[in-house]
């Protein structure tokens, strides 16, 4: 599937990062675990054995970026995939008691840093003639009150510039997809709602039974791995300026935690066309 191909994961030293460099790895690619905690990223790289190499990468540096693309193209000879996946919650609470310097710095690790990716993937990957960039949004970027205002922000904008990106460099032979997560266990969600990143069974428990559209089921950092090594093979090799949504059906109105058959349209009645005969 991707087997043979060298990809940069930023934000790989946890959560859906992590998951993704682990299948990657497992399906026979070379990975760049880049992150900013190290111990974390240093750890997850080596369990990976020779196929990965952690790197300290603050996404929100241009020299961070482009030192990481060339040492991998340095290393490996190409850059297959770019994945712009780290993230942050970031600034929360109404718009109007935003502070400017928390959205700004919100802004810069969710969008600036998907900028500085993509820039320095396809400076390498245009001449090169091949290549995926994708990056991470959310359901939040998709529908309204799923997150905070810059956190929106910045996902709706990673929508959207990634089908400019995909018009683009279609004509180099480079693909350019999203994807948008829904709720999964992760170190940021067992942080937001247990304030410890390490919660990981509390929140599981908690998204299983509280927050999930499908009974039983919670999203797990495992279900983005599988889309996004997916998208980043050649079995994706039409799918450009595509954002895929997985999120369990969060986005197409079902409701968490519901009954099965409750809602507006769960029981029969007599089609709608038939109201006017019955004074309706
Ligand atoms: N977990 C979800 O339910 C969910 C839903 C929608 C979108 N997302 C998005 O998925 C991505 C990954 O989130 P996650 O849930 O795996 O969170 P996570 O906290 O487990 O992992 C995020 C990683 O990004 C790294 N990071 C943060 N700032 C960085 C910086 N400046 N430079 C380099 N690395 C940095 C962190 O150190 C961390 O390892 C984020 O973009 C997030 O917004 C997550």
């Amino acid at each position: 599937m991707v087997a043979g191909k060298t990809a940069i994961v930023t934000g790989g030293a946890s959560g859906l990062g992590e998951a993704t460099c682990r299948l990657m790895v497992r399906e026979g690619a070379r990975v760049v675990v880049a992150d900013i905690q190290d111990a974390k990223g240093e750890a997850v790289a080596s369990d990976l054995g020779d196929a990965a190499i952690y790197r300290h990468v603050d996404v929100t540096s241009e020299e961070a970026i482009r030192s990481v693309v060339d040492e991998t193209v340095e290393r490996w000879g190409r850059l297959d995939c770019m994945f712009n996946n780290a993230g942050i919650v970031g600034s929360v609470g109404p718009i109007d008691e935003m502070p400017l310097d928390e959205w700004q710095f919100s802004i810069d690790v969710l969008l600036k840093s998907v900028f500085l990716g993509s820039k320095h993937a396809a400076r390498v990957m245009k001449p090169q003639g091949f290549g995926v960039i994708l990056s991470t949004s959310s359901v939040a970027g998709i529908q309204g009150g799923l997150g905070p205002h810059a956190y929106n922000m910045a996902k709706t904008a990673i929508v959207g510039f990634t089908k400019n990106l995909a018009a683009e460099l279609g004509p180099f032979g480079v693909r350019a997809n999203a994807i948008a997560p829904g709720k999964h266990n992760t170190p940021m969600n067992a942080d937001v709602l247990f304030g410890d990143p390490d919660a990981l069974e509390r929140s599981l428990e908690y998204f299983t039974t509280k927050a999930t559209p499908l009974k039983g089921r919670a999203g797990l950092a495992e279900d983005i791995a599988e889309a996004a090594t997916w998208l980043m093979s050649d079995r994706a090799g039409f799918v450009s300026g595509h954002t895929l949504v997985v999120d369990g059906g969060l986005t197409t109105g079902s409701v968490e935690g519901a009954a099965p058959g409750r809602g507006r349209f769960a029981s029969h009645e007599p089609m709608l066309r038939e109201g006017g005969r019955r004074g309706i």
